[in-house]
């Protein structure tokens, strides 16, 4: 009896374990086409300095960094002021989803930087 809820409790918890791995796994296809229909790899590559900062460099910049996601999110819907190279700044990429505004997208993209 004991035996039988011990292993009930480890089946659940793996259980548990592989949901919560799944609901959080990046679908890197889907970022990197909404980068891409997008334009933020005109500015932007994973692992060079374009205009803007290689993604490799803002996942480092990021990294645990318990804010980060909020803080990228807020980053590519606000308009927020982005400083380029040459000193100037304009108002960053508003990201654009299909349909509009699409929250799971926008994390997706932004999960998906900071995996990098
Ligand atoms: C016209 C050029 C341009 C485009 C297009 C562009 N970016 Fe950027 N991005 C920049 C620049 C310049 C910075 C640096 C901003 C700063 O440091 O003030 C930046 C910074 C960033 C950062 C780092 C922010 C931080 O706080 O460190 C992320 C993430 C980012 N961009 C994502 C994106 C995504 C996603 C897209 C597409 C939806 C995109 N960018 C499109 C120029 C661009």
């Amino acid at each position: 009896m004991k035996k039988t809820k011990a292993t009930l409790k480890i089946a659940l918890l793996t259980s548990t374990f592989l949901l919560c791995n799944l609901a959080q796994a990046v679908d890197a296809e889907a970022a990197k086409a909404l980068a891409r229909q997008n334009n933020c790899l005109k500015c932007h590559a994973i692992d060079k300095e374009k205009d803007g900062p290689a993604y490799h460099a803002v996942a480092e910049k990021f990294k645990g960094k318990p804010n980060a996601e909020a803080r990228l999110i807020e980053h590519i819907t606000s308009g927020e002021k982005a400083k380029f190279p040459d000193g100037h700044e304009e108002e960053h990429k508003v990201v654009k989803t299909s349909p509009p505004k699409d929250m799971e997208q926008i994390k997706n993209l932004v999960q998906w930087i900071l995996s990098l």
